[in-house]
Formats: structure tokens, sequence, C-alpha cells
């Protein structure tokens, strides 16, 4: 089985491991074995759960969709030829720096492509993949065959940054020199990173040679919930069906740290130094930060991302005010349960304890460790 079909795992535990709990039927185990038990329960009269799709999910969780829809996940994956923003890019001439020299782009029956402007021998290099929605910035990606014994991809030079609203250098690229005519077009990303690439911007997918299998592109619902073909037969034949995937119920935290961090990152994927300096990289990475907040820490497992965030929603079209009554839920002032802020009791929350910080390329993030800061 290759790893992509694994990785209904990080939504399945929580379901089984809350059902457990719940029914007092077996003990909290790893989540390996809690898998296989969730995969075990459902081949009860039922074949292994497949892909449906968003569309079917539509039908009977309208709202869910319609928030979702507006979100980021919904438009983390798609070709040039799908995109609104690949068009961006469509008979412009970029500089991209030397020695890389002027890009210039245009449509193809297969999508956008480029040449080089320095060397117009060279043929016109295919650009096949957008990852992001652009509300930070779009990357392009082609696979590529390396010749080598895995697969490889190349993260194109240029990038549009929606955070600006111009091209600019992909975050990573300055001062990279290429080293041959393949890297005239970008870094290659060769093995498990160009399939982390795939995994984590899609909701299933395998990078086969230049091709990706099985691909369901975006963050879509099973990506969260886990294949849904059972759980739409059983809702069909009955108005409630049994416990699929995570619902508010069965949720706990730490499932949840695992599923979002599995993509936006937890300690385990950085750099043992930079997480002790918690360099100002970090601030992408918000359960690094949420994890060494005291309100995570002195909360018993109930402060996790859905208290402030409902993981369907775009978290802009959220007010601060909104996100002020999250905190105002435990801090408020005269009570015994939790401490209330000496400077601010009622506002200015975010502002002063979650600030703003921009990373790169105009590109902001709030800083998720919560805390008394000596700094603005
Ligand atoms: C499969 C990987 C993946 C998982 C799992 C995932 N995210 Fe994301 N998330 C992304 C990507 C990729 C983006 C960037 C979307 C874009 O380009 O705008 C994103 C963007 C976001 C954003 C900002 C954009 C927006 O629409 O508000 C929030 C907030 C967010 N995720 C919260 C969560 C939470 C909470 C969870 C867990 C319940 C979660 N994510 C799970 C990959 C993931
Ligand atoms: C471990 C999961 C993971 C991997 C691997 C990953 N991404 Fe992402 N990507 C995310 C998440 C989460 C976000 C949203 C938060 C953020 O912006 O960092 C994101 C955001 C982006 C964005 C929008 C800009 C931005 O920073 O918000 C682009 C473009 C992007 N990724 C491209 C890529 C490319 C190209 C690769 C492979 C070379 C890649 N990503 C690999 C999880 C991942
Ligand atoms: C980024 C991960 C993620 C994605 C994508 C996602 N969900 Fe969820 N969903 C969750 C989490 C986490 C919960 C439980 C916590 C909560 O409800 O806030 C949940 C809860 C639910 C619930 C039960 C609670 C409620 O809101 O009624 C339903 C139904 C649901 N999701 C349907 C969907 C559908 C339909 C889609 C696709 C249109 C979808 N989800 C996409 C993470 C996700
Ligand atoms: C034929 C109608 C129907 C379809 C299609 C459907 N659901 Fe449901 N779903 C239900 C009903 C009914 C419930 C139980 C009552 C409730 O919570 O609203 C439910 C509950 C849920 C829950 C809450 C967790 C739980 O175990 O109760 C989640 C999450 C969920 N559905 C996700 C999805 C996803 C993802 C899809 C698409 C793959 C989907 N549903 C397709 C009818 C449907
Ligand atoms: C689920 C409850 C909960 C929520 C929601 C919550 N906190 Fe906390 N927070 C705590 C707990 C518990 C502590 C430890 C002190 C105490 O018991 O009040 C704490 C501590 C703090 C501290 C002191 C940190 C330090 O380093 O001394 C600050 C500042 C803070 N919270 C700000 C916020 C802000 C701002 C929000 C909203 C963005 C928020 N909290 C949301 C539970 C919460
Ligand atoms: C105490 C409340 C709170 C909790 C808990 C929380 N967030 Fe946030 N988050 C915010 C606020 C406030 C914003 C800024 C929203 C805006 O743009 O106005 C935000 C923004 C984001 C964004 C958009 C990029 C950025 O940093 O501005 C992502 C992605 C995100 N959160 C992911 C997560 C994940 C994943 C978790 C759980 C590990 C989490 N958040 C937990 C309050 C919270
Ligand atoms: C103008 C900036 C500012 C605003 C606005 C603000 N805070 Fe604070 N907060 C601080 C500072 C500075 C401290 C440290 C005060 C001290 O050490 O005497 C603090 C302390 C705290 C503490 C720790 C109190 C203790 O006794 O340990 C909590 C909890 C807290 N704030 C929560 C909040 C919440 C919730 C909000 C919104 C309702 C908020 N803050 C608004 C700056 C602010």
């Amino acid at each position: 089985m290759n790893r992509f079909a694994n990785h209904a795992r990080v939504a399945v535990p929580g379901v089984v491991a809350g059902l457990c709990m719940l029914m007092m039927l077996c003990p909290f185990e790893t989540f390996d074995r809690a898998s296989d038990r969730a995969m075990a329960q459902d081949a009860v009269g039922a074949t292994e759960p497949t892909y449906v799709g968003k569309q079917v999910c539509r039908e009977c969780h309208p709202e869910n969709f319609e928030l979702h829809r507006h979100s980021g996940h919904a438009d983390t994956f798609a070709t040039t030829l799908e995109s609104e923003i690949a068009k961006k890019y469509a008979e412009k001439a970029l500089d991209a720096g030397e020695p890389y020299g002027v890009f210039q782009y245009r449509f193809g029956q297969d999508g956008l492509q480029t040449r080089r402007m320095a060397d117009s021998n060279q043929g016109a290099f295919p650009l096949q993949y957008v990852l992001g929605s652009g509300r930070n910035a779009v990357t392009l990606l082609t696979l590529i065959d390396d010749k080598g014994a895995d697969v490889a991809g190349v993260e194109h030079r240029i990038s549009w940054f929606g955070s600006h609203g111009d091209f600019g250098l992909t975050p990573g690229h300055a001062g990279m020199v290429p080293g041959n005519t393949t890297e005239v077009w970008g870094n290659v990303v060769r093995g498990k990173s160009v399939q982390q690439c795939v995994y984590c911007h899609t909701t299933t997918g395998t990078v086969v040679g230049t091709e990706i299998v099985n691909l369901v592109a975006d963050v879509n619902c099973e990506k969260c919930h886990g294949p849904g073909s059972g759980h739409v037969r059983q809702a069909r034949a009955s108005s409630s069906p049994p416990p699929y995937s995570v619902g508010r119920e069965q949720w706990d935290l730490e499932s949840e740290l695992q599923l979002c961090g599995d993509c936006h990152r937890l300690p385990r994927h950085i750099d043992p130094l930079a997480l002790r300096e918690y360099t100002s990289e970090l601030l992408r990475f918000q359960p690094v930060g949420l994890l060494r907040s005291e309100c995570y820490l002195e909360s018993e497992g109930n402060f996790m991302c859905s208290t402030c965030h409902n993981p369907h929603q775009d978290s802009k079209t959220k007010s601060t005010a909104d996100y002020e009554q999250d905190c105002r839920n435990c801090h408020q002032p005269n009570s015994d349960d939790h401490v209330a802020c000496s400077v601010s009791p009622t506002d200015g929350c975010i502002e002063c304890h979650m600030p703003a910080k921009t990373f790169e390329q105009g590109m902001v993030f709030h800083d998720h460790w919560i805390r008394i800061r000596k700094e603005p």
C-alpha cells in the first residue's frame, strides 16, 4: 500500500479513539492500530471506503460546503489550464535576476509554458501545476523525468503574490544559482519532498513518474474526514447514520493537533535549534507557537485550533471582535477560573498578544505563541 492510502489515518484516529472513550469499548491505542480498527469496523458488510468527492457531501451538508468553498483549503492545487491566477503570467516577460535572466510566458494546449529570453535555442518549458490559492501566493510546479530512480519536480523561480499583488522570487530562491539546464527553470525538488508538496496540497494523489495518479486536488472534506463512501451509503439508508470521522462530540485535542499539524507543522517537523530560538520563520507554523502558549499548557485539553477557528471557514472572514470573544470566554474579568488582563480586560487582545507579523514579500502571519510580549 502506498503512503497516501494512509492519509486518512490522520482523521480516523480521533473518531475511533473518541468512540472508544464514549462507548468504553476499547482502550486508547496508537494511531496505527486505531486506524486499522476503523478499517475493520467499516469492513462489516462493506468494502474499504473510497473517495466520493465534495459535491456528494454538498447534498446533505450545504452549509459546511459553502463555508469551505470560500476558504483557502478549497483552492490549494490546480493545473495551469484550470487556474485563474496562471492567466496572470500569460504574455508577460519577467526578470528572474542573473544568471536566470528574463522568462517569457504563453499558453499552449497543455497549459502555461515559459522560455528564456537569454537562450532562444532552448525549447519551451511546461508549467504544470499551481500550488496555493493566491491569498498569500502561488508557486508553479512541474513534474520532470530526472533520469534517476526517484520522482522529481521543478519549483518555478517566479511566483505570484496576492499579498502584494505582483510577481516575485519564490520564497527560498534568492541566492540560488542553476547548476544545470533543468535548474534554469527553478529549484529541483526530489523524492519525498515532491511527494509531500502533493500530499499537503491535495486530498489524495501520488506522484508516479511525471504523473499524479488518483489525484483529488485541494484540501477537501475527505482530506480531513477520510474517504466518505461508507458514510454516504449509511446516510442514504438512515437519517441517523453511525458516527463517521470527526464530529463535534467525539473530537479531541490530540487528534486535532495531529490533523492540522500534519500540514501546518508540529514541533517534530522543525529543526531543534530554530525551535529553541523561535525564529521568525516559525510564525508560519501556527501549531508550533500554540503548543508553547500558557493557554494551551494550562487548559488540560480544552484549547485547540477549533477553539477559535471553524475548520471550514476562511479565517479572515471572522471578525477580530469575534476572536476576542474567544479570549474572553476564558479570560473574564472577576472570574476565579482564569486571570484577566490588567492592561486591557475587554478588547485589543489579538493586536497585543497575537500580533500580525510580515514574514516575506508582504505575507502576514499571526504569532500563535500567545504570551506577554516584551517587544510590540
Ligand atoms: C492537507 C494539509 C492541510 C490540513 C490537514 C489542514 N490544512 Fe489548513 N491549510 C493548508 C494549506 C495548503 C493552506 C493554504 C491555502 C492557501 O493557499 O490559501 C491552508 C490554509 C489554512 C488557513 C488560512 C486560510 C484560510 O482559508 O483561512 C487556516 C486558518 C487553516 N488552514 C486552518 C487549518 C485547521 C484549523 C486545520 C485542522 C482542522 C487545517 N488547516 C488542516 C493545508 C492544510
Ligand atoms: C507539510 C505540508 C506542506 C508541504 C510539504 C508543502 N506545503 Fe505548501 N503550504 C502548506 C500550508 C499548511 C500552507 C499554508 C500556510 C503557509 O502559508 O505556510 C502552504 C502554503 C503554500 C503556498 C501559499 C503561500 C503561503 O506560504 O501561504 C504555496 C505557494 C505553497 N504552499 C507551495 C508549496 C510547494 C511548491 C511545495 C513543495 C515544494 C509545498 N508547498 C510543500 C503545507 C505544505
Ligand atoms: C481542514 C480540515 C477539514 C475540512 C477540509 C473539512 N472539515 Fe468538516 N470538520 C473538521 C473538524 C476538525 C471538525 C470537528 C470540529 C468542528 O466541528 O469544529 C469538522 C466537523 C464537521 C461536521 C460536523 C459538525 C458540523 O459542522 O456540522 C460536518 C458535518 C463536516 N465537518 C462536514 C464537512 C464537509 C461537508 C466538508 C467539505 C465541504 C468538510 N467538513 C471539510 C475538519 C474539516
Ligand atoms: C445523504 C446525506 C449525506 C451525505 C451525502 C453526507 N452526509 Fe455527512 N451526515 C449526514 C447525516 C444525516 C449525519 C448525522 C446528523 C448530523 O450530524 O447532521 C451526518 C454527519 C456527518 C458528520 C458529523 C460526524 C458524525 O459522525 O456524525 C461529518 C463530519 C460528515 N457527516 C461529513 C460528511 C462528508 C465529508 C461527506 C461527503 C464525503 C458527507 N458527510 C456526506 C448525511 C450525509
Ligand atoms: C480555553 C481557555 C483559554 C482561551 C480561549 C484563551 N486562553 Fe489565554 N490562558 C488560558 C489559561 C488557562 C492561562 C494560564 C493562566 C490562567 O489560568 O488564566 C492563559 C494564559 C494567558 C496569558 C498569560 C501568558 C503568560 O505567558 O503569562 C495571556 C497573555 C493569554 N492567556 C492571552 C489570551 C488571548 C489573547 C486569548 C485569545 C486570543 C486567550 N488567551 C484565549 C486559557 C485560555
Ligand atoms: C486563541 C485563538 C486561536 C487559536 C486557538 C488558533 N488560532 Fe489560528 N488564528 C487566530 C487569529 C486571531 C488569526 C488571524 C485571523 C485574521 O486574519 O484576522 C488566526 C490565523 C490563522 C491562520 C492564517 C495565517 C495567519 O497566521 O494569520 C492559520 C493558517 C491559522 N490561524 C491556523 C491555526 C491552527 C492550525 C491552529 C491550531 C494549531 C490555530 N490556528 C489556533 C486565532 C487562533
Ligand atoms: C495594549 C496591549 C494589550 C491589550 C490590548 C491586551 N493586553 Fe493582555 N496584557 C498586556 C500586557 C503588557 C500584559 C502584562 C501586564 C503585567 O505584567 O502587568 C498583559 C497581561 C495579560 C494576561 C496575564 C495576566 C496575569 O495576571 O498574568 C492575560 C491573561 C491577558 N493579558 C489577556 C488579554 C486578553 C484576553 C485581552 C483582550 C480582552 C488582552 N489581554 C488585551 C497587554 C495587552
